[in-house]
C-alpha cells in the first residue's frame, strides 16, 4: 500500500480555517483526485472553501500547473508559424470562433483551438460545427498538426488527455454550486489553454445578462487572474471584456450561426460580429507578433472564405452542403412602436435551448437547425406587428416554453441602456 503524504480532511480543514495551501499540498490534492484517492465528496467541500474563502494569487499559479500536469501538453514548435488562440466565455448568438480561426489562419498565425459543447442556455463552437453535415470534432495530435501545416487551423474537441484533472473537477463543480468561485474558473480556462500549446492567447470575457460573469467587477477580476496565468506561464496573454448584454449578431442556435458566420466570411454579416472579430484578429496577430497584415483585408480578398473551406473539408465537412433548417417556425411580432431599446441575451439564449439548440445534460442531443432568428436589435426602430424574432424548431411543442423564456426579455420606447462592445483590456 502506498503512502499518502497528506489527508485530504486537512486541506480542507486548512482552506476552511483561511490557511494558504503550500504547494505540496495543492499537487497532492489536484493528483490524488485524480487517481480517485481522494473522494468526491472531499473535494466539493474543497471546493467549496475556495469558493468562499478564496485562493491567493500563488495558490491559483499551482493549482493551474497542478491541473496541467495532470495531462499532456501539447507542443506545436515544429510548425514554421506562431500559434495563437482566442477563449470566450460564453455568450449568447457568440459565434466569433468560427471565422475568426481561419482568418488568423489566412494571416499567416496558426490556430490551434480546442473547443467545447454548450451546456445550459449558451451554445458551445462543436455543436455548432457539427451542424455541417460529414464534419468531425475529434482528432488526433497527429491529425491536428498536419491540419495546421496545411491549412493553419483546427478546432476540435479537447482530447481525455489534456488536463484530465480539469474534467473531472469541473463535472463536480457543475453538481455542487461551485461553478462560480474566480479561482477555480480561471484555473480550468487557463490550464486547458496552457495544455493546449497556444503560444499566445486573446481572452474574450463577456460581460451582462447571457455571460456567466454578469457585471463588469467580477468579470475584470476574473480576466486580471487568467492574464495573469498566461503571463506566469509564458503565453502572451490578452483579455478583453466584451458586451453579452443583448445577443451577438442576429442568430442563436447552430445551423443559424453557421450560415451567419459564413455571411462574415463572405464580407457581409452583422456589423457586432464583423467588428469583434476583426478586433479579436487584431489582439491576437499583435500577441503572436505578426503586425504586418491587416485581417479586413483578409476578409475583403477571399483568403480568410478559402482557408474555412480547406478547414471543414479537412475534418470531413463538406462546406458547400445546405444548412440544415428546423421543420417549423414561428414569428414574434414586435409589442410596440418605437426603437427597440432591450433583447435580453438571456432571455434569447434560454429561449434558443427551449427550442432544441442547447441541452440539459451533457449526454443530450442538440437540434442543428433550432435557435432564434433576430430581425431587429436594440437601437433600430421597430413597427408594432413586424417580425421581431423568428423561432426555429423540429418540435412545436417547444415554441410555448421558448415564448415564456422571452417574456420581460423584450421592450420598446425609452432609452437603450445597451453596453458597449468593448468594455475593457486586460493586459499583463
Ligand atoms: N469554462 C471552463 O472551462 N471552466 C470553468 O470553470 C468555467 C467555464
Amino acid at each position: 500500500m502506498t503512502t499518502e503524504p497528506f489527508a485530504a480532511v486537512d486541506v480542507i480543514v486548512a482552506k476552511r480555517d483561511h490557511c494558504e495551501l503550500s504547494e505540496a499540498q495543492i499537487d497532492w490534492v489536484v493528483d490524488a483526485y485524480t487517481r480517485g484517492v481522494v473522494a468526491d465528496e472531499q473535494m466539493s467541500a474543497l471546493a467549496m472553501a475556495i469558493l468562499l474563502n478564496g485562493m491567493t494569487g500563488q495558490e491559483i499559479s499551482r493549482w493551474t500547473d497542478a491541473m496541467i500536469r495532470s495531462g499532456e501538453r501539447m507542443d506545436w514548435s515544429a510548425l514554421d508559424r506562431p500559434t495563437a488562440d482566442k477563449h470566450s466565455t460564453g455568450g449568447v448568438g457568440d459565434k466569433i470562433t468560427l471565422p475568426l480561426g481561419p482568418l488568423v489562419a489566412a494571416c499567416g498565425v496558426a490556430v490551434p483551438q480546442l473547443s467545447g459543447r454548450g451546456l445550459g442556455h449558451t451554445g458551445g463552437t462543436l455543436d455548432k460545427l457539427e451542424s455541417i453535415p460529414g464534419w468531425r470534432a475529434a482528432l488526433s495530435n497527429a491529425e491536428m498538426l498536419a491540419q495546421l501545416r496545411d491549412v493553419g487551423a483546427v478546432i476540435c474537441a479537447a482530447g481525455s488527455g489534456l488536463a484530465p484533472a480539469d474534467k473531472k473537477l469541473y463535472a463536480l463543480r457543475d453538481v455542487t454550486g461551485t461553478v462560480e468561485a474566480i479561482p477555480l474558473i480561471a484555473s480550468s480556462i487557463m490550464s486547458k489553454k496552457i495544455a493546449e500549446g497556444t503560444g499566445a492567447l486573446v481572452l474574450d470575457v463577456k460581460v451582462g445578462s447571457g455571460a456567466f460573469m454578469k457585471d463588469a467587477v467580477r468579470a475584470r477580476e476574473l480576466a486580471e487572474t487568467m492574464v495573469g496565468l498566461g503571463d506566469r506561464a509564458g503565453v502572451r496573454t490578452v483579455a478583453l471584456l466584451t458586451a453579452m448584454d443583448t445577443p451577438l449578431g442576429r442568430t442563436a442556435g447552430n445551423a443559424l450561426e453557421v450560415e451567419e458566420s459564413v455571411e462574415v466570411l463572405a464580407g457581409g454579416g452583422p456589423a457586432d460580429v464583423v467588428a469583434l472579430t476583426l478586433l479579436l484578429a487584431r489582439e491576437m496577430l499583435a500577441a503572436a507578433g505578426v503586425d504586418d497584415v491587416d485581417p479586413a483585408d483578409r476578409l475583403a480578398d477571399g483568403s480568410a472564405m478559402d482557408a474555412w473551406r480547406r478547414m471543414i473539408a479537412a475534418q470531413g465537412g463538406d462546406p458547400d452542403a445546405p444548412h440544415p433548417r428546423a421543420r417549423e417556425t414561428h414569428v414574434v411580432p414586435a409589442p410596440a412602436t418605437g426603437p427597440l431599446t432591450r433583447l435580453d441575451a438571456y432571455a434569447v439564449g434560454v429561449a434558443a435551448w427551449r427550442l432544441g439548440a442547447g441541452r440539459a445534460r451533457k449526454e443530450d442531443p442538440v437540434s442543428a437547425g433550432a435557435g432564434v432568428v433576430m430581425h431587429a436589435k436594440p437601437g433600430d426602430a421597430v413597427t408594432v406587428g413586424q417580425p421581431l424574432l423568428t423561432l426555429h424548431t423540429d418540435e412545436p411543442t417547444r415554441f410555448v416554453r421558448a415564448l415564456q423564456a422571452l417574456e420581460g426579455g423584450i421592450e420598446v420606447g425609452g432609452a437603450t441602456e445597451a453596453l458597449p462592445l468593448v468594455l475593457g483590456r486586460v493586459t499583463a
